[in-house]
């Protein structure tokens, strides 16, 4: 197994990325513009062509060059040079393209009682107030078994609550109307923007993005529209995440990872992120790497993301750094005391002087430690840099049989539908219930019945047959009385 080549150290020794610590997540880091796309670009041509497949979010456009070969050049060849690669030839990769919205690549969607209430919430920067009213919307539903499949069911389950917040206070607490019209709000606005893509069915099935033995392909979200809207794109990703998180089962120490996951612009997730999601994050970091998926966190300043998140982070390539303000000499000086070095090596100034495409590595050996870190000159990726025109590539993606059924949307009966049908089973029920009182109201009243009840008959043709044999007795009585007379 061919582990990862990062590039030529400054001691003259390749410096790799071993492919079986590669799910212990790693740190791309750097200001812009000093190499951080094109370190992903490299990790993830090598981590497919090792059997891994790679999820990852293009923030700015310029991933696509992944699926062409690259053309050669003069920096190509000395990067080639110093690490002493002879057996190099440019190449494309198996690429698919996603895009929420479907125009770019196929959509991603999902359920949206899979997507759950503590993204929901993020999703739309609610407060705890309105968050607890969402926990219990999606409460409510699960009791009632009404699927929450698109926005417009959660709408029309918030109003249902609204309309009976009275008979729900026991089972659920006090439900304020005010709150719920101020999601409600939300709700109308977000879907003004992002209109019905996302939420609905087929929910991307996440087991389809792992490698299999004839398919580790690089799985590439544009995300360029969805970074207008920044809580959106943490929410989609971390949704992805949970879900890899809840599905895949464990598998321990492997070879290799099934799944290297990229998060660009990383610090994005962690910005005013609430406690519970903080702990969603560190809990999904922690655990997700025995199921055979590697995170790396992409930013351009490591300070944002949170200690508790990085100390998790083993494998870290750091590109330049700018050390203008104190801010940034402290940032330097965290980074720097957070590496290995041999003595010799100062962290703090390398990562001050760094050139484009050069950068200051420490990754796990084979015991899981970090080493020291060391000034690398990187690879040169195998594909194009910069972007590419993918139609022809995105209508390949459309036809591939096991992405296929993501290009229709699929309507099946959610809480929208059920609610109107209970409410018209109410209305109903309710009219029916009125006639029936006004009808006995103007009904004219009953006589006493004259019907005989069934003891009665009994007794009555009792009376009669008995009556009868003893009239037959008296006359034949009678008869005889009578000609004895004679
Ligand atoms: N390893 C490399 N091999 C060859 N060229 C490189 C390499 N790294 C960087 N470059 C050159 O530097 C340019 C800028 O790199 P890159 O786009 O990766 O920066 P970035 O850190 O992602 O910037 P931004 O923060 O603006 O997104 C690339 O377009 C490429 O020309
Ligand atoms: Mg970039």
């Amino acid at each position: 197994m061919k582990d990862i080549l990062i590039g030529n150290g400054d001691l003259g020794e390749n410096v790799v990325l071993r492919l079986d610590q590669s799910n212990r997540h790693g740190l791309i880091a750097g200001a812009t513009g000093t190499g951080k796309t094109i370190t992903l670009q490299i990790l993830a041509e090598q981590f497919s062509k090792a059997g891994t497949s790679v999820f990852m979010a293009d923030v700015k456009g310029d991933l696509s060059g992944l699926a062409e070969a690259g053309k050669d050049h003069p920096e190509v060849q000395r990067r080639l040079k110093a690490a002493g690669v002879e057996d190099f030839s440019f190449s494309k990769n198996e690429c698919f393209f996603w895009d929420m919205f479907g125009k770019s690549g196929l959509p991603i969607r999902c359920r949206l009682d899979r997507f759950g209430p503590l993204l929901l919430s993020r999703l739309f920067d609610l407060n705890d107030i309105q968050s607890d009213i969402v926990h219990i919307a999606f409460r409510i539903a699960k009791d009632k078994k009404w699927p929450l499949i698109k926005l417009e069911d959660l709408r029309a389950l918030l109003g249902w609550i609204s309309d009976n917040s009275d008979k729900l206070r026991n089972d659920y607490g006090n439900i304020a109307k005010n709150s719920i019209g101020a999601i409600q709000r939300d709700l109308v606005a977000y879907a003004d923007v992002v209109g019905d893509n996302l939420f609905g069915e087929p929910t991307l099935d996440v087991n389809e993005l792992i490698a299999t033995d004839k398919l580790s392909p690089i799985h590439i979200l544009d995300a360029t529209k969805l970074m207008q809207n920044k809580s959106l794109y943490s929410s989609v990703l971390l949704w992805i995440l949970d879900e890899l998180y809840n599905t895949l089962p464990e598998s321990g120490d492997s070879d290799k990872p099934k799944l290297v996951f990229f998060f660009d612009e990383a610090h994005i997730l962690f910005r005013d992120a609430p406690k519970a999601l903080m702990e969603k994050i560190e809990l999904v970091v922690r655990l997700i790497r025995s199921k055979g998926v590697g995170i790396f966190f992409v930013t351009q300043n490591p300070a944002d993301i949170p200690q508790v998140i990085q100390s998790q982070l083993g494998n870290r390539i750091i590109h330049g750094l700018r050390g203008f303000t104190q801010k940034d000499q402290k940032m330097l000086k965290n980074i720097s005391e957070s590496l290995p070095v041999d003595g010799k090596f100062d962290v703090a100034k390398s990562l001050g002087e760094l050139s484009v495409g050069e950068s200051v590595v420490s990754v796990l050996n084979e015991k899981g430690s970090p080493s020291d870190a060391r000034k690398v000159l990187n690879m040169p990726p195998f594909s194009k840099i910069g972007p590419i025109d993918t139609s022809d590539i995105r209508k390949e993606n459309e036809s591939h049989s096991t992405f296929n059924k993501y290009t229709k949307t699929v309507d099946s009966e959610g809480a929208k539908s059920l609610i109107q049908k209970a409410n018209k089973k109410r209305e109903e029920d309710e009219h029916e219930e009125e006639d029936e009182e006004r009808s006995s109201r103007s009904r004219p009243k009953k006589r006493t019945s004259r019907r005989q009840t069934a003891s009665e008959a009994m007794w009555k043709s009792f009376l009669r047959r008995f009556g009868s044999a003893i009239a037959t007795l008296c006359i034949s009585f009678i008869r005889s009385f009578l000609k004895g007379k004679r």
